[in-house]
């Protein structure tokens, strides 16, 4: 219902068969990683490949999340006792499809809370939870939630998103290839600085390796090393990152950390139900929570 919220545009709706030939001949260039800045200005293009692979992605994050909440420490991390909602950035978040997905969890274990009368603290998170769902703390505080993106062209879609959820998300430009000290990261600096709860990297980081898929041989880092680092250095503790992409990707950010910053990091790939993965071909995502 999200997505479709999403993309029920008049847009959409006027060239229904235009958006699906430029959507799929983006897809098929993301497929291969030979797609360029100029095909993420095509309109067209962008409606089509979210109408295309939205509702999967947003779906596959959000099962991702409800089987990993099931792991004690990832539950605990997933329900701040601090009483308000979790700050959350997607980089390479483009359209918003996995923060969607995010959001539906969020909404749906929200709503198991209420029903449940709380999670058995006292009551007190809870009322503090829905305290800063409320409309009016939405509508005057800064976005908790934020897409980081190198193409601008995402950005109504974005919008589309905020509208569909009713909550402002935050819109900037970040460069996966380069250090969060980089002028091109100044925004996600400044949201890192302020406090994330929750990083979603998701089919991301690959792109910025497009052209030497799962890594050559030369044994360099991945062009996103950097970024992830910098950004591991400045989460607090408690911070929960989720990695779900190709899989030398995840095995690369475990190694990673695990080399650089050894003792800083537990990790979990927690598998859904069968059926669901085998459907999707879907990775079942690498969740590391900074320690
Ligand atoms: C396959 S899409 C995934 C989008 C989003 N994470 C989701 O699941 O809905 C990959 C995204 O990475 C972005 N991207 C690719 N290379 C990037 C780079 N070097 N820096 C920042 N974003 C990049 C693209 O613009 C695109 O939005």
């Amino acid at each position: 219902m999200l997505m479709r919220a999403m993309c029920d545009t008049p847009l959409y709706r006027r060239s229904r068969k235009l958006n699906g030939e430029r959507g799929a001949a983006l897809l098929a260039k993301m497929r291969t990683g030979s797609q360029t800045l100029s095909d993420l200005e095509d309109e067209h293009a962008l409606w089509g490949y979210v109408n295309a692979v939205g509702s999967k992605r947003a779906f596959n994050v959000c099962e991702a999340f409800q089987a990993a909440s099931q792991v004690p420490t990832i539950g605990a991390a997933l329900r701040p006792e601090r009483g308000h909602l979790l700050r959350v950035a997607s980089l390479g978040g483009g359209p918003a499809c996995c923060l969607l997905g995010w959001a539906a969890f969020e909404r749906l274990s929200r709503g198991g809370d209420e029903a449940c009368g709380g999670d058995g603290d006292g009551g007190e998170p809870s009322e503090g939870l829905a305290e800063a769902a409320s409309t009016a703390a939405l509508a005057t505080s800064p976005p908790r939630l934020h897409v980081f993106d190198y193409a601008p062209g995402w950005a109504s879609l974005v919008q589309r998103a905020a509208d569909a959820l009713a909550e402002p998300i935050g819109f900037a430009g970040c460069e996966l290839t380069q250090a969060l000290s980089h002028p091109a990261n100044a925004a996600l600096r400044a949201a890192s600085a302020a406090g994330l709860d929750l990083v979603l990297l998701v089919y991301a980081l690959h792109e910025a390796d497009h052209d030497r898929p799962a890594i050559d041989a030369s044994g360099r880092p991945p062009r996103w090393a950097a970024l992830l680092l910098e950004l591991w250095d400045a989460a607090a503790p408690a911070t929960l990152f989720l990695v779900k992409d190709q899989a030398w990707v995840e095995q690369l950010a475990k190694a990673l950390l695990e080399s650089e910053r050894p003792g800083t990091s537990e990790s979990w790939v927690v598998p859904r139900a069968a059926g669901t993965r085998s459907a999707a071909h879907d990775s079942d995502g690498l969740f590391l929570l900074r320690t």
